[in-house]
């Protein structure tokens, strides 16, 4: 396979791409398919990349956003002052340092308030005359989304304060998910078959970023207020006091928060509920030590990410050290082949754990991790532990053999592929591995894919189950009466599924390639193939280094794609589907080329047009063969520059790249309409 060529403006474009797609599993999601540090890695090759070539740097970079994301489907709120994130310390010298910063710039003898670092979603609500009337997530710390329905459903939270509060009050605190929820929400999802939520930060993040709330309110959040917003003016002076204003009102707060006179005590705090975090129902990962005056705050203030007059201590993650007695590889929805030991149970953070994580075989190689090893193991976000080392003291005649990873999926027997730029090693048969199967036909028959109405995952896993699909063109062999045979099925809806069965053969390509789940490859690289190629043929015989001159497509998205048409299992899907008059080119409804005046001709746009909408332009490009980007690359033809473009246009000239109005654009089309 073709590595990703290091240090190029590609690889920086194709870490924007990598950066975007697992943004939104962690973030969208919450099914992350790397771990933190991996995404951590990859945001500093790209720091490293944007300071070599700033001037492709994108505006939108993530490098440049405080963290999270705003999703579409809220209401934008921008919050009255910003949220700020906070410090970290991680030993007492340095939180003696913190101190002893505070103590340059103020004088007066404050003590201090602890309490738990909650591991939530911070939140932002707005009581009106002592009644909720709005509430919303942190966001990027400036603009977050707006939540209150969803709010709403925590039975906790008082949607009228006790008392009489006049006026308007801003709460901050953190929604979590407690352990007990978390666990049965998961045995649920296991009983269905749907994907577990790997803690319950993700459990939380994924349940307050749903638009239903009657999810909501289903799956059940908690709250845990620990901020009066301008406490002063309500006379509330000491952090202490604010918790127990907030508490007076109603509002839940958690019980592990201590008023410390001082450092010493501040210590003890710490040090006690490094080990009795583990009996609470929720989850810390550190404790947060603040000012107790609040009249010092304001004149402490803030940097651009957190104030002066409080540090979160973050614990070390849990230790502990036990044996290796076996290594099992699960096969993932997505195909990865992960590694999992199976331990000689040990307690750790609470709860005994008898797996543990090791990632893939590089890992496992670079710490010489064997069966029959001692090992240290950790748990630090996740529930599943990791290996952090052997303790090559205690190895014995017990652990002989270095492991090796399988050279074939352990579940379906495909060649197991490792593709560029991926530490990971994957099963490629989307189309018949049990493993991916579930996931696989639930995705093609989404609405960017084959739009198969009535096709959605418990429909799949029944199909499935049942032994009527073994592989995704099945489905088109399916009776009426096979269909009308599954749960909850009557003849109309059977009727209605063979309909829109039999029409997702006319879908497009590029939705046909999108349904495909090839990784990396959604609905606009998708539209990029189809575009450049026509027909899957011409796209199954091109080679990894002909995908990657692509426009769009790097060499990590070249080699999913050239890896995903060697494997004999899709290929054979391929010729099974086309036997069944599936759509294999471009020349029906897709985005047909009507000439080919663009093609091979790639665009950007900056800038408000005048005789037409931004996207309306795009498809007019991708009509008549040509391809849209959203940043200038030399790989751009032509910038195209409507009204007030910024940014862009000095991209364009430093490379080279053709700058021209709306007005050539529309000649080039010959569009006169
Ligand atoms: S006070 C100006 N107290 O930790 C920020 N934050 O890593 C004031 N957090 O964004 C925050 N437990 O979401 C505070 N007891 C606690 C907390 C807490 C959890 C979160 C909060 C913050 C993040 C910073």
């Amino acid at each position: 396979m073709m590595d990703a060529a290091a240090d190029s403006p590609a690889r920086l474009e194709e870490l924007y791409e990598l950066i975007a797609h697992h943004a939104s599993l962690y973030y969208d999601k919450d099914a992350p398919e790397i771990s933190d540090a991996e995404y951590d890695a990859l945001l500093r090759e790209l720091l490293d990349l944007e300071k070599k070539y700033p001037l492709l740097m994108h505006t939108n970079s993530p490098t440049q956003r405080v963290g999270g994301t705003v999703l579409d489907g809220f209401k934008k709120v921008k919050h009255i002052r910003p949220m700020l994130s906070l410090d970290n310390v991680f030993n007492s010298t340095e939180l003696a340092s913190f101190w002893g910063r505070v103590q340059n710039n103020i004088h007066e003898d404050s003590g201090f308030t602890c309490e738990m670092k909650i591991d939530g979603l911070a939140v932002s609500l707005l009581y009106e005359d002592g009644i909720f009337v709005r509430g919303a997530t942190r966001g990027n710390g400036r603009v977050g989304e707006d939540v209150t329905e969803n709010l709403r459903t925590i039975h906790e939270l008082p949607l009228r304060l006790k008392g009489s509060i006049p006026g308007q009050v801003e709460v901050r605190g953190e929604v979590l998910m407690s352990w007990k929820r978390f666990n049965s929400l998961n045995e649920l999802r296991e009983s269905r078959g749907e994907t577990l939520f790997a803690n319950p930060r993700n459990a939380a993040a994924g349940t307050l970023r749903q638009l239903d709330s009657s999810i909501v309110a289903e799956r059940g959040l908690d709250i845990f207020l620990y901020y009066l917003v301008d406490a002063p003016s309500r006379g509330v002076i000491r952090q202490s006091d604010a918790l127990s204003w907030l508490s007076d009102r109603g509002l839940p707060i958690q019980p592990a928060w201590e008023r410390c006179p001082s450092l010493s005590e501040v210590d003890t705090f710490i040090t006690r509920w490094q080990e009795e975090r583990f009996n609470l129902d929720y989850v810390t990962d550190g404790a947060v030590v603040k000012l107790d005056d609040l009249t010092l705050w304001d004149g402490l203030g803030a940097t651009a990410h957190a104030p002066r007059w409080a540090v979160a201590y973050k614990y070390p993650p849990e230790e502990a050290q036990t044996k290796i007695l076996s290594i099992d590889i699960s096969v993932g929805r997505t195909g990865a082949l992960t590694p999992v030991a199976n331990l000689d149970p040990v307690r750790l953070g609470g709860t005994i754990v008898q797996r543990a994580g090791l990632h893939n075989g590089d890992e496992i190689r670079r710490k010489d991790i064997r069966v029959g090893d001692v090992v240290w193991v950790r748990k630090a976000a996740e529930i599943i532990p990791e290996v952090v080392a052997v303790d090559f003291s205690a190895r014995s005649g017990d652990a002989s053999i270095p492991f090796q990873m399988p050279t074939h999926c352990p579940v379906c027997g495909s060649e197991a592929v490792r593709l560029s730029g991926e530490a990971v090693v994957r099963c490629l048969n989307r189309a018949s591995c049990p493993a991916q199967l579930k996931e696989g036909l639930s995705y093609f028959a989404s609405r960017e894919g084959m739009d198969i109405r009535g096709l959605g995952d418990k429909l799949s896993r029944q199909l499935i189950d049942c032994g009527k699909v073994k592989t995704l063109s099945d489905i088109y062999d399916l009776t009426i009466e096979d269909w009308a045979a599954m749960d909850r099925m009557g003849t109309k809806s059977a009727k209605n599924l063979i309909a829109a069965i039999e029409a997702s053969k006319s879908r497009p390509l590029s939705a046909l390639i999108a349904a495909l789940g090839i990784r990396y490859v959604g609905k606009r690289v998708a539209e990029l193939l189809a575009a450049h190629f026509g027909n899957m043929d011409q796209i199954k015989e091109s080679s990894e280094e002909k995908l990657a001159e692509i426009e769009g497509v790097g060499p990590v998205i070249a080699s999913s794609v050239a890896a995903f048409f060697h494997d004999s299992a899709n290929l054979d899907l391929l010729e099974r589907l086309k036997a069944r008059g599936l759509n294999f080119s471009s020349d029906k409804k897709d985005i047909r080329p009507e000439n080919d005046v663009l093609r091979g001709k790639s665009f950007v746009f900056t800038g408000e047009l005048s005789s037409m909408k931004r996207s309306e332009a795009e498809t007019k490009v991708k009509t008549f063969g040509g391809s849209v980007s959203s940043s200038v690359s030399a790989k751009t033809s032509y910038l195209v520059a409507g009204d007030r473009g910024g940014s862009k246009l000095k991209k364009a000239e430093q490379l080279g790249v053709s700058v021209i109005s709306e007005e050539e654009f529309l000649k080039m089309l010959d569009f006169s309409d």
